[in-house]
């Protein structure tokens, strides 16, 4: 039975606590053991706070506090609150890359959930791939959910500027190779840009996803945006308590609100934000755990209608703090109107139209108006094919050196992004503005997963010549605060015998983002040759977690999900084997 479509008005941890006989005494006595009155096994829906808490993951480190104002939430609206622990996914310390972990978090959600007393869950996430990974779960579970991200840190400060997360940071960095930055200078600045708890608070992935979510429907509005420390956050906690309770009640399913139309809606908005490269995998996942048909083409489809709206970093120039006094998701839906699908049910019960109409737009430099866009239609993720990469792959228009959107220059080819950093610094190294820079064996089940270098740090030596921007090409991914003209998520990978496997150094690459064409001028016939001579990498492992990733992980252009995990299994609970 999937379990799919049975009744959840029928209480399910009523299978749980219900129960008069042994199996209910287990389950109730535990409880008591944490102090719970009898009263609260009166039937009341009991609520999990799902929390991605972690001191490994510092922009999720507020959320045990968050999580006491959902409890509060829970319990003014008389549910009893359940927290518990989801594997957290933190982008500043975990190798080889988050992502090759964010199918775990995903999978361990939904099994938590499953397995366990709840006819509700809050799900509390924040660092990048904290969101798209409670997305996937609670699409996969399907029981009444509704989710809080934790919040953009506070703007950061350096020297009078306002500075923000990764964009500055590699911008810092380039100087300091560059010697127009000092050591001292940049040690200050370490200190300048992280001033308060939340995620990183340019449109990078964090704020993407976050945003994103809202637009899907699945936080209150207001959610994705408001500073983590904003008193009227934690208001929203309780309120996103309190509204769990309620969808516990109305059965108001993911599966209602992730429809077609509201990820068409996330991908408008994501066109409007100046969303990161990485929402475009992560959309095409979670719309594989819902069942819902999205494909690369409809990202570069609808991306070519929208023009960049928000002025934020890394496209514009605001930080999030300025995002949410201007108004947020709600201004910003507002401003897209009927570019939306407005019937679009949220968590709130009501349309996303109703979340426009409700919301203020207070600054029309940072919101902008459709006449007054910071970048026209079209530049934001595009999707560019041909003999290089078949199934597809993704540039961020808006990111690019405008000279380099069309372009034909020799291949420059690394075999590992180590080899490409071992000669990075050589002065001797034969490269010019031309040259098209190539990293290959960090797709998905290269390196393995899909770590974020396709925005590979400049030649020490054009650096020195003021060059700032370059031709880049991998199977990699690039963080969403990352800029350049840097080609992404090249499917299908080199390790699984993509073409990007047979290109040398020296074939001339050409690029016509206007014509969303990406080829390699070699024949037909040489590139059989090669194919013939290749030989795949070695898996990356033969064992635990790394080998099920290798063997399962599907391609960047369908999400890098696992093949086993696309769609739903439902939220009927196991059997009772006590
Ligand atoms: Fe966590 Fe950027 S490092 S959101
Ligand atoms: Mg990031």
């Amino acid at each position: 039975m999937s379990g799919k479509d049975e009744p959840v008005s029928a209480r399910r941890s009523r299978a749980w606590l219900g129960d008069g006989g042994k199996n209910g005494f287990i389950a109730r006595h535990h409880l008591r053991q944490m102090g719970m009155a009898g009263r609260q096994f009166d039937g009341r829906p009991v609520i999990g706070i799902a929390n991605t808490w972690s001191e490994l993951t510092p922009c999720n480190a507020h959320l045990r506090s968050l999580a006491e104002a959902v409890r509060r939430g829970i319990q003014q609206a008389g549910g009893m609150a359940l927290e518990f622990p989801v594997l957290s996914l933190g982008e500043p310390f975990m190798r080889p890359s988050t992502m090759l972990y964010r199918n775990m978090m995903a999978m361990e959600l939904e099994e938590l959930i499953r397995a366990n007393p709840m006819d509700a869950v809050v799900v509390l996430t924040g660092c990048d791939k904290t969101t798209p990974a409670g997305l996937m779960g609670i699409a996969s579970v399907d029981l009444p959910a509704i989710m809080l991200t934790g919040g953009p840190m506070l703007n950061g400060r350096f020297r009078g500027k306002a500075v923000g997360s990764g964009t500055d940071i590699w911008r810092m960095s380039e100087g300091l190779r560059a010697g127009e930055v000092s050591q001292s200078e940049f040690t200050e600045f370490e200190s300048c840009l992280n001033r308060s708890a939340g995620h990183c608070m340019t449109m990078g992935t964090a704020s993407t996803m976050a945003s994103i979510a809202e637009v899907l429907g699945m936080q209150l509005p207001g959610a994705a945006a408001l500073p983590a420390v904003d008193s009227r956050r934690v208001a929203l906690a309780e309120d996103t308590g309190a509204r769990a309770v309620e969808l516990a009640d109305e059965g108001l399913r993911p599966s209602q609100i992730m429809t077609r139309e509201a990820f068409e809606n996330a991908l408008v908005a994501n066109a409007a934000i100046g969303g990161s490269t990485n929402a475009v995998l992560h959309l095409l996942a979670i719309a594989g755990r819902c069942g819902v048909p999205l494909t690369l083409d409809d990202v570069d489809a609808i991306g070519r209608e929208i023009p960049l709206l928000v002025d934020l970093m890394p496209s514009g120039k605001f930080l999030m703090e300025e995002f949410a006094y201007a108004g947020g998701v709600p201004g910003l839906v507002q401003r897209l109107g009927d570019r939306l699908h407005g019937d679009a049910i949220t968590v709130t019960g009501s349309s996303i139209r109703e979340a426009g109409r409700n919301a203020r737009i207070d600054d029309d430099e940072v919101i902008r108006a459709w006449d007054n866009p910071v970048q026209p239609a079209g530049s934001g993720t595009a999707v560019v094919r041909g003999n290089l990469a078949p199934n597809g792959a993704v540039l961020k228009i808006s990111a690019a050196e405008p000279r380099l959107l069309r372009h034909e220059g020799p291949a420059l080819v690394f075999d590992s992004i180590e080899d490409y950093q071992a000669v990075c610094e050589d002065d001797l190294l034969d490269v010019t503005e031309d040259t098209v820079l190539v990293v290959r064996n960090c797709g998905p089940r290269g390196y393995p997963g899909m770590p974020e270098v396709g925005n590979l740090p400049l030649p020490r030596k054009l650096l020195k010549q003021g060059i700032r921007d370059m031709l880049r090409i991998s199977d990699a991914r690039m963080s969403g605060t990352a800029y350049g003209a840097c080609i992404l998520h090249v499917a299908p990978e080199s390790a699984v015998g993509g073409p990007l496997a047979l290109v040398r150094t020296g074939d001339v690459i050409a690029l016509d983002v206007d014509e969303r064409s990406l080829e390699m001028r070699v024949s037909d016939e040489v590139l059989a040759q090669r194919r013939a001579e290749w030989v795949a990498p070695a898996p990356p492992s033969d064992r635990g977690w790394t080998r099920l990733y290798a063997e399962h992980v599907q391609q960047a252009d369908t999400g890098a999900d696992f093949d086993f995990l696309l769609g739903s299994s439902g939220s009927l609970p196991g059997r009772a084997a006590f």
